[in-house]
Formats: C-alpha cells, sequence, structure tokens
C-alpha cells in the first residue's frame, strides 16, 4: 500500500476520492461497533472510520488494533456529519472510510501517554528511557522541526556571506587550557591519547593561516562538565572565524545571523543592533556576567555609605576592600519564612556569611539589622532603593565579585517568587539580547594562585592595555564579546591574538606554562603564526541552547534527539557500559576501580 497522501492534507475539496494513508494508530473511539480512528504521521492526523455494516473483514481486523500500532488504510473521503465537524485540525471536516487494512505492527501499550499535556507530566527518565515514543509527541516533533529549520537558516545565512562550512576533526589531541576533556585510548600508539574536542578554535585559528578567510561549521563539541539543564557532555555549536576582522564586523554579522534566524524559525523582526554593555557594569548591576534584561530588581551598591557603619559586618568588609550590595525586591514583603529560608540556603552556597534583608511591612522597616542604621543611612537606602511599603531589601557584604554573584543569584530568585505572585511578568518571547563586552583578559585562580583565561588563551588584549600584561594582568581587557539572551549565554568569541611572540608570552610569561609545555601543546600553533598569520576573530554559538530558547524550553534536552542524563547517561541504550578485558587490553588500559 503506498500512501497517497499524508494525515494533514485530506480536505472537504477531496470528498468522494479514494486515497490511501500510512501512520500510527493515535487514538481508538468505539461508537456501538463502528470504529473511529485517530490515524497520525508526522504531518498530522485524519480520522478513519471502521464500519463492520459497510465492510466486515476490515471491521473484524480493525477490532484487534490497538493504540500506536502501524497501519495502512484505504478508503473513501467523505464529509463528516453535521455536529462532528472540528474546525481545530486542517482535516477536521472530513473523514476517510475504511475499505482496507493492513496492519504493519501492533504496539505494546506505551509506558506514558504520548500527548504533549500527559506526557510532560512524566518522569523525564522514562522518557529518555523511551525516547523513540517520546520523540512522537507534538511538542517534540516540533522541536527537532525547529532544530532543523534553524540549522537550514543558518547555513543560508553565512552562505550568502560567503562564508564556507569546513569540517575539523573531533579526535584532537589533549590542551588541557579549557574544560575537562574525553580522553580516547589509541590502540596504535600503546599509552597514548587523543582528546575528544572541545572546541575547533585552534583548527579554525589554523583555518585562518591556511587563508580560508570565512570559516564557519555546525560542530559537535565535547565536554567532560558537570551537567546542567543549559549543559551537555556533547553539544553543537555553530563555529564561526574570520580573517581581518573587528569586533565590530562580528557584531553586525552575528546580529545579521540572528535577526535572519528568528524570523525565518518564528516569523519574529529582533531590534538590532543589540544593546553593549561591559563586563563590570553587568556585574554591579545584575550580579552577573549573562544579565536578564526583562526586569529590573537591579543591585545597588552601598560600599561607601557603610564605611562608616556602626553595623559591624558591613562597615568592616567596606573599608576591608569587600563590597556592600543591596537589591529592591519591589513587593515581596510577603515572603513567607520557608522562602526565607531558602534564599538564606541559596546564599549561603554561593559563600554568603547571611543574607542580610528588611521587610517593609505596616510603614515598618522589620529586620534585625536596622537598629545599627542610622537617620542618613536610612535616608540613603531609602532614596535610592526607592523604598516603599510591602517590598523586601537583601544584602550582601563580600568581596566584590561574590557580594555580585550572591545578590545576581537572589535577584533572579525573587524575580521567580513575584511571578509566581503575579507581581512581575517575564514572558519567554521578550526577546532581550545584548553583548557583553570589556571583559577582563585574565581571572585569578586563588585555588592555583596564577591567572587563568578568562575566555580562552587565544584572546587578544584591546590594543591600549596590552602594555600592562607584564606588570598588572587583571588590568588588560580582552578582545572578547558574549552575546547574552534572556539570562542565557548563547556565545562568545574574540579578535585572537595573531604575532607568535604575543601569543608565546601569554602563554609563558602570563600564564606560567612552562615553556616546554607550550612547545609540546601548541608549538605547531605558534609555528603556523611564524608563516604568515592574518589578524583574525570569530566567535562560536552553542545551537542548543539557541534552539532551547526558540522552542521556548529551559532544558536544552528538549531540542537533542538523545541528549544524556544530568548523570552522563543514556538511558535508551545503556550507556556508559564496562567493556571486555579483550577490548582493554588491545587498547593497553588497565582499569583501577575507586575504593
Ligand atoms: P565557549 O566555550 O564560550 O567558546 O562556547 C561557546 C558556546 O557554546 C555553548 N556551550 C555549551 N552548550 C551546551 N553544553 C555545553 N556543555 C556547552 N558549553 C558551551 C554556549 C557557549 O556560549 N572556541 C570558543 C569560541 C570562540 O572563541 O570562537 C568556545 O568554544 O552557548
Ligand atoms: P549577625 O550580626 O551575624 O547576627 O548578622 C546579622 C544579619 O546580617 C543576619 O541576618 C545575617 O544573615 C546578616 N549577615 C551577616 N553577614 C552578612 C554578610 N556578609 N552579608 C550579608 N548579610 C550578612
Amino acid at each position: 500500500m503506498h500512501r497517497t497522501h499524508h494525515c494533514a492534507q485530506l480536505t472537504t475539496a477531496d470528498i468522494g476520492a479514494t486515497v490511501s494513508l500510512l501512520g500510527w494508530v493515535d487514538s481508538i473511539r468505539d461508537h456501538g461497533g463502528i470504529l473511529f480512528i485517530d490515524l497520525r504521521d508526522r504531518k498530522g492526523i485524519t480520522q478513519v472510520m471502521f464500519d463492520p455494516k459497510a465492510n466486515a473483514a476490515v471491521g473484524e481486523a480493525a477490532a484487534h488494533l490497538k493504540a500506536e500500532s502501524v497501519i495502512g488504510i484505504s478508503g473513501k473521503v467523505v464529509a463528516r456529519p453535521e455536529g462532528t465537524v472540528n474546525a481545530a485540525l486542517p482535516t477536521g471536516g472530513i473523514e476517510v472510510e475504511a475499505t482496507a487494512l493492513t496492519i504493519h505492527n501492533i504496539s505494546d501499550t506505551p509506558p506514558f501517554p504520548l500527548d504533549d499535556v500527559g506526557g510532560d507530566k512524566v518522569n523525564e527518565d522514562l522518557r529518555l528511557t523511551y525516547r523513540y515514543l517520546d520523540l512522537r509527541r507534538p511538542k517534540m516533533r516540533k522541536n527537532l522541526q525547529v532544530r532543523h529549520k534553524a540549522a537550514k537558516s543558518i547555513r543560508d545565512y553565512f552562505d550568502s556571506q560567503e562564508f564556507i562550512e569546513v569540517e575539523t576533526p573531533a579526535l584532537f589531541k589533549s590542551t588541557p587550557e579549557g574544560a575537562r576533556e574525553y580522553l580516547v585510548p589509541s590502540r596504535i600508539h600503546a599509552g597514548q591519547f587523543y582528546a575528544l574536542s572541545q572546541s575547533p578554535q585552534q583548527f579554525k585559528q589554523i583555518l585562518m593561516v591556511a587563508g580560508v578567510e570565512k570559516y564557519f561549521q555546525i560542530a559537535r563539541c565535547f565536554r567532560d562538565e558537570d551537567l546542567r539543564a543549559d549543559r551537555q557532555m556533547e553539544f553543537t555549536q555553530v563555529d564561526v572565524e574570520a580573517s581581518f576582522v573587528t569586533r565590530e564586523d562580528i557584531y553586525a554579522l552575528f546580529e545579521g545571523m540572528l535577526k535572519k534566524l528568528w524570523k525565518d524559525v518564528l516569523g519574529t523582526d529582533i531590534v538590532t543592533p543589540f544593546q553593549r554593555m561591559p563586563f563590570h557594569e553587568a556585574m554591579n548591576r545584575f550580579g552577573v556576567d549573562k544579565p536578564d534584561l526583562r526586569f529590573g530588581l537591579e543591585l545597588v551598591d552601598f560600599t561607601e555609605l557603610f564605611k562608616t557603619s556602626s553595623f559591624k559586618v558591613f562597615a568592616s568588609t567596606a573599608t576591608g576592600g569587600g563590597a556592600i550590595k543591596a537589591l529592591n525586591a519591589k513587593g515581596l514583603a510577603d515572603l513567607t519564612q520557608g522562602e526565607l529560608k531558602t534564599l538564606e540556603e541559596i546564599a549561603k552556597s554561593l559563600g554568603a556569611k547571611g543574607l542580610a534583608f528588611i521587610k517593609v511591612e505596616g510603614g515598618e522597616w522589620k529586620s534585625p539589622i536596622v537598629k545599627f542604621f542610622s537617620e542618613a543611612e536610612k535616608a540613603a537606602l531609602t532614596a535610592q532603593l526607592g523604598v516603599a511599603e510591602g517590598d523586601m531589601i537583601f544584602f550582601a557584604a563580600a568581596p566584590w565579585e561574590k557580594a555580585c554573584a550572591i545578590l545576581g543569584r537572589i535577584r533572579l530568585e525573587a524575580a521567580a517568587l513575584l511571578q509566581k505572585r503575579g507581581k512581575l511578568t517575564i514572558r519567554h518571547d521578550d526577546w532581550k539580547f545584548l553583548w557583553v563586552v570589556d571583559f577582563p583578559l585574565m581571572s585569578h585562580d586563588e585555588a592555583e594562585n596564577r591567572y587563568v583565561a578568562t575566555h580562552h588563551p587565544f584572546t587578544a588584549p584591546v590594543a591600549e592595555d596590552a602594555q600592562y600584561l607584564d606588570t598588572d594582568p587583571k588590568k588588560v581587557r580582552g578582545q572578547h564579546y558574549d552575546v547574552v539572551l534572556n539570562g542565557m549565554e548563547l556565545g562568545g568569541g574574540s579578535i585572537r591574538i595573531h604575532q607568535p611572540a604575543m601569543q608565546k608570552k601569554v602563554f609563558e610569561d602570563v600564564l606560567k606554562i612552562p615553556a616546554d609545555v607550550v612547545e609540546s601543546r601548541f608549538g605547531y600553533m605558534l609555528k603556523a603564526f611564524t608563516y604568515g598569520a592574518p589578524p583574525h576573530g570569530g566567535i562560536a554559538f552553542g545551537l542548543d541552547r539557541m534552539c532551547a530558547l526558540l522552542c521556548g524550553t529551559t532544558s536544552i534536552r528538549d531540542v537533542i534527539a538523545f541528549p544524556k542524563t544530568q548523570k552522563g547517561q543514556d538511558l535508551m541504550a545503556q550507556s556508559p557500559t564496562p567493556v571486555t578485558a579483550k577490548q582493554l587490553k588491545e587498547l593497553h588500559i588497565a582499569t583501577v576501580m575507586p575504593e
């Protein structure tokens, strides 16, 4: 049986036609012996009627069908009787009277409902174990389609800008400067390993030395990270590099890509150019380098004010080089004890010593700390935080970056609590794009007591800051930029170092990587740069994250056909698994189990 139509195709214009359809049994309704089956394929649903009085053999066979069985039917398109028309379906005006039935496979009863509402309620592990069923749900099918459309839009865009897609290896060498890598043992070279590529970073720079000038790739990347809703061990980047570009060129190129993408996939016009914000401003105002600009609740700095305070906790932090930050969660004075406790625990998990607060209720400031505040301090808080009845103020006193991070997180939690109360509306389709710029080139790693690259060691310093590389590396800004959308880091990149001497200096003098290690890890790159490396720069976007936002979901697992769980497992095929002693021997590997 060959299909003549798909299941979202037939309308009243087809009445009288003889047709054949193929698909899955979506639902079965028995109306006194007459069976109505919703037949589903990837396009939609058509109602099929089996009447044993009209066709006994077919009616009898249909009686054995179960939901999710795969069948083919032939029959005649008829108008649905008055009152049974379903205007919500494109095929809702007709049904097909079956005259032939082919049963390809009877399905067992699925372990969970395959509609959107029912499927959303079940445990995600069950969905991942039976991913092939989960992917039959309309919502998941739509997510796969959005992802396809997004990838096509992106490829078309870069093609139109004369970029070419070049594939780079997944099996690369170990260069442990970024995230933790996956190692792959070599059978041929005993005791030696490849690393799965964390990103095509080094290859794309080499492609610039090779004269490609405009490269892009929809590239699979591998990182052995702790997984979260927005992180997978293997994920996909839209990776780009171009020669002879400035930061402005990259901003314009990517704004163009995102504009087309949002138009192609959602039909939405997004506003370009995007807002830009220096890293320090993002931290000071929003407590994070990926601010969600869909709502206010901004942080305010009171370090100066509290330097002379009689509240010792604040005064000692302020005079000792730390910062005092406050945030007015407007209208959240009705916070419950339990909610307050949760917020305190969150703050403590980020290293806070406490979460001081003021609750403004009945015209009074209810707080364990206001008794220490002078009238001048109260007046300054009122003025700068716009304190009013019903407000809830939170404070963090800590080293600057920590104080920002603590209140940045409390800001998000407070927004969620206000949203739950209907006091704040945050729409998923309120697209607030932002470039975060002027990151410090280096951050100081306290644990290792050395500088580490904020982005990666190939990022070029801002030209006028390069003079401080030797004397005060934390003063040097990098030519690095991140694109942020609604609190999610969508992508990041930089203008790169292209002079071998400068690259060597960053590795050896600033990052303090011993010269022989630099030579063994990056020697090939430094060498390539001695043969005419053009100035270049680029960026990489998380395709999974972008698709999640386009689909209105917060988990990238919803836009990946076969994702891993938070614990890095594939519940469907069941991996990882032990392997045989023979396989290990071939790879010259012995395993040592943890205690
Ligand atoms: P970066 O490490 O910032 O930059 O990665 C770029 C983007 O990739 C996405 N991303 C992830 N998505 C899902 N799961 C993960 N584990 C994960 N890790 C990163 C994010 C991120 O913004 N080579 C540089 C780019 C460059 O300089 O051109 C790089 O990889 O959306
Ligand atoms: P204490 O004087 O330690 O009893 O603290 C008084 C209030 O200030 C309590 O609500 C603490 O949670 C809070 N607090 C203490 N240390 C800090 C800090 N570093 N930042 C913000 N709040 C703090």
